[in-house]
């Protein structure tokens, strides 16, 4: 049975179409297209809707000499319209030979090559075809594959490799339909060399064995941008019983130190939004090129080491990242114009957690730091990317990745929360999760369900068309207030009216105040002012990376020389991008910051993945 139905959806500014969609509810359709809008991805050339894969099995070998993964990937499709061509994403592949499940050669061509979105590979099936199974070998231009030498790794002795799939780089390791509009169940039999141990998003062995040879199972279907790998001289260490961290040796103690609340946020998340559907929970920490904090990669988050600070005062990431099984793995955005499905509803979830866990004030300063973060995007961002539901057509999603998702979608199911209560708020979401478990959706599959079980059908007060649709931020923006920062600003203004950093009483101030500090200086402070400050807190010198990503600015715009030296460690050694983005362009707005930046970038650039270098080179012309 499928409903036609029209309604009015606001687009891109002031105007409005019509717009015509089909809600399918047909008892035999996959959970890929249940309650969906007929809304096409646009970055894949695939036929995913067509002939959707429900299964990839994939042997690979991990080749460190050659930096190859090389072997074959086989797909099970359902081709109940009897259609005569599967075609998937694929950049940067090599593709040797395709055979069906009876080992008979199956012929292919290409399609056009598009810049971004990669060169479709058409398959040509016969009527009975079920399984397709593809040699093919990726290529030192693979997008998602980062292959680091043992020099960029925290032991020094053996190489590391990892995979990035977010948003469309799947395809360039896996020939694949690679949209979030399709969900896969994978098995993998992984070889590696010697002394290396691989993990996936999948069920993952906790000890190396002697034939070098591992099997992992995925069993719930999930976005192909969600398929991982890493692989490296790796050991795990348990948390609880269901939660854990995979780490190099030298580094395991200090990241089992760190997330020591795992296992408690396990907990909290599954009061809050319903049980914990994918047994494990584990974390790998990654060597420091990773270009992300973290990546929700199911069963396995991946996250970088710069959240090790020691004392457990970035640990927010991980209720991110955790937040993600619920929203993002196990109801997905079907397409990258609705990101924002998974990140505001993700960076809701992390701070209901966090207040679960740390209190309310402590909350209110990450919600108050989100809040300028936001205000900064508005100003900056052009319109047409101010918007929660995004029209990122011949863009790449990546060009999505903005405070506007993360944030704004925060206020606006903040916003939600304080307009019916907090009890019922938490009603909807943990219904909106278990009915929507291992389904794709969009935006306006969203406001349907959220009208009718939300609202009541009352939904002209909270104004969603402005929140959704609209650019800026609306009237009804909740306003957020945190004690904790006034004392901070109220210290600002005695600094700046020429008290001296040593009469500062800090003593209680946790990183989350060190970084409204910092970041607040007014414009103009100088160099002697940074230096004092210096010479009082030792802040070129922290162990903090986000401490140190706000302080490395402020010193740039100074010129305050003797973090230079420090500046360049960092930008050599860490490859996230969050951090490298905005001081590269800090340093790009004088002519001998930008010359220093290229020189440095010039070692640096190849500790960085793709994500991250692709991005500076931008910024630096390079
Ligand atoms: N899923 C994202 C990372 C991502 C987004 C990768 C888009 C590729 C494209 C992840 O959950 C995330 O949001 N990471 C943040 C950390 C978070 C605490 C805001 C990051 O990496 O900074
Ligand atoms: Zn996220």
């Amino acid at each position: 049975m499928s409903l036609n139905f029209i309604t009015r959806i606001p687009l891109w500014g002031s105007f409005f179409i019509c717009v015509n969609f089909t809600s399918q509810t047909d008892g035999g359709m996959t959970n890929n297209q249940q309650n969906q809008f007929s809304i096409m991805d646009y970055h894949t050339l695939s036929n995913y809707k067509e002939v959707p894969i429900t299964h990839c099995s994939l042997q690979l070998n991990v080749d460190f000499d050659q930096r190859r993964l090389s072997g074959s990937v086989t797909h099970l499709i359902s081709n109940d319209k009897k259609s005569s061509q599967l075609v998937l994403d694929t950049k940067y592949l090599q593709i040797d030979s395709i055979a069906d499940q009876n080992g008979g050669d199956l012929s292919f061509n290409y399609g056009e090559n598009d810049e971004l979105l990669g060169l479709p590979l058409i398959i040509q099936l016969n009527d009975n075809t079920e399984k397709v199974q593809i040699w093919y070998s990726t290529t030192d231009k693979s997008e998602a594959l980062d292959w680091l030498v043992p020099e960029q790794t925290a032991g020094k002795d053996y190489p590391f490799m990892y995979t990035q799939g977010q948003s469309i780089f799947t395809r360039s390791w896996i020939p694949i339909q690679d949209s979030p509009g399709l969900r896969v169940t994978y098995s993998a039999d992984v070889q590696v060399p010697t002394g290396l141990f691989p993990v996936m998003s999948a069920s993952n062995p906790q000890t190396t064995n002697d034939d070098n040879m591992y099997h992992f199972e995925m069993q719930q279907p999930i976005s192909p941008y969600l398929i991982a790998l890493a692989v490296g001289n790796l050991e795990f260490r348990s948390i609880d019983h269901r939660t854990g961290v995979y780490a190099e040796p030298s580094m395991l103690e200090a990241c089992a130190n760190e997330l020591v609340d795992m296992g408690r946020m396990v907990d909290v998340a599954e009061d809050l939004y319903g049980e914990y559907d994918w047994d494990r929970y584990d974390v790998i920490v990654l060597p420091p090129s990773f270009p992300f904090g973290g990546m929700e990669n199911p069963r396995l988050t991946f996250a970088t080491p710069t959240i090790i600070a020691g004392d457990r005062s970035l640990v927010s990431l991980i209720a991110h990242e955790l937040a993600h099984s619920w929203s993002g793995n196990l109801v997905t955005n079907a397409t990258w114009d609705d990101f924002w499905l998974n990140e505001g509803f993700t960076v809701y979830f992390e701070r209901r957690i966090m207040e679960a866990l740390y209190g309310k004030d402590y909350v209110e300063m990450l919600a108050l730091l989100g809040y300028q973060d936001l205000l900064h995007e508005v100003e900056n961002l052009k319109p047409s990317l101010q918007t929660l539901k995004l029209n990122l057509k011949n863009l790449h999603p990546d060009n999505g990745m903005s405070d506007i998702a993360y944030e704004k979608g925060y206020f606006f199911l903040r916003m939600l929360e304080a307009a019916v209560g907090r009890p019922k708020m938490d009603q909807f979401l943990k219904d909106y999760f278990k009915n929507h478990k291992f389904q794709t959706i969009v935006t306006e599959d969203f406001i349907v369900y959220m009208k009718e079980h939300l609202l009541d059908g009352n939904s002209d007060e909270v104004n969603i068309e402005e929140w959704v649709y609209q650019p800026g931020l609306p009237s009804n923006c909740p306003i957020v207030v945190s004690e904790r920062f006034r004392k901070v600003e109220a210290s600002i203004e005695e600094f700046t009216n020429g008290s001296k950093a040593n009469k500062m009483s800090t003593d209680n101030w946790s990183t989350h105040e060190w970084i409204h500090f910092i970041k607040h200086l007014p414009i103009g402070t100088t160099a002697d002012q940074l230096a004092d400050l210096d010479s009082a807190f030792e802040l070129s010198q922290s162990g903090n990376s986000e401490i140190l990503a706000v302080w490395f600015l402020q010193s740039i715009r100074a010129d305050y020389q003797t973090a230079f030296v420090p500046l360049e460690n960092f930008l050599t050694r860490v490859g996230r991008r969050k951090f490298l983005q905005p001081l590269y362009e800090e340093l790009s707005k004088t002519e001998k910051h930008k010359e220093w930046a290229k020189n440095v970038y010039a070692k640096a650039r190849s500790n960085y993945h793709y994500v991250s270098f692709n991005t500076v080179d931008r910024i630096l012309n390079y």
